[in-house]
């Protein structure tokens, strides 16, 4: 890993941030296109875009669909985060396109007007409140991978199952290892001795912080395991895969 680490850093400057653009387009056009078009799931596969499955009512336009109620929760969580604002500020609005010092006059706006989390960048202020609402829905995905390992009845492993369980792994992870979520369970706090279950805050704490120092590699893995699972059942929906029963 960090070998890879180390050749990517080797690699002109200009790489990152649209590598960024393509990868962030691709998942944002993705998502429209599940959501408005084929928002449905496979039997005992929900598709983790917008878990759990809800009901919409028939006077809603068209364009309203069911997946909607719940995908605004993944998306705005992952749009207001601390590590996708700096990826996208750079990828999108180039402000800056990078921190190297010889790369600044390539910025389009002077560093002294930038407006920070003004304006319509004011939301991403309420990131924690995003991460308050994606308790519930990691929630919902482990009750949806636990499922699938009990295919009509009886415990089994296939593929399909692997997959799901390898997904939300690695959501909980991006979850968890949230920066509100080290301001959450201790990082509000100046002195540990001096709270009920301070000890026990602290070791949270350092385990979220250790947690956190992959915020980037737990972003971009889940937002990678997503699509591979999505795009998995919508294969297995389409008859073009059958899913593998390793075990049962
Ligand atoms: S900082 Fe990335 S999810 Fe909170």
């Amino acid at each position: 890993m960090s070998s890879i680490a180390a050749a990517w850093r080797k690699l002109p400057w200009w790489v990152e941030p649209v590598t960024v653009v393509v990868a962030l387009t691709a998942f944002g056009i993705y998502s429209l296109t599940i959501v408005l078009l084929f928002p449905g799931t496979y039997e005992e596969y929900v598709s983790p875009f917008y878990s759990p499955p809800v009901g919409r009512p028939d006077w809603l336009p068209w364009f309203i669909t069911a997946p909607m109620f719940i995908l605004w929760i993944p998306l705005g969580f992952r749009a207001t985060c601390y590590y996708y604002r700096k990826a996208y500020y750079r990828a999108f609005f180039w402000d800056p396109p990078a921190c190297l010092a010889r790369v600044q006059e390539k910025e389009p706006r002077s560093p002294e007007n930038y407006r920070g989390e003004r304006a319509a960048f004011v939301l991403n202020n309420v990131h924690r409140y995003f991460l308050y609402a994606s308790f519930v829905v990691v929630a919902f995905l482990w009750y949806d991978t636990v499922f699938t390992f009990f295919p009509e009845g009886s415990f089994a492993i296939r593929v399909g199952s692997l997959l799901w369980l390898l997904n939300v792994v690695l959501i909980s992870a991006y979850t968890f290892s949230c920066h509100s979520m080290r301001h959450l369970v201790g990082g509000n706090k100046d002195c540990y001795t001096c709270v009920r279950g301070g000890n026990a805050r602290r070791k949270l704490y350092n385990g979220v912080t250790r947690l956190n120092l992959r915020h980037p590699h737990w972003a971009w893995l889940s937002l990678g395991s997503l699509l591979v699972t999505d795009i998995y059942m919508r294969l297995l929906q389409a008859g073009l895969i059958s899913d593998l029963t390793l075990i049962g």
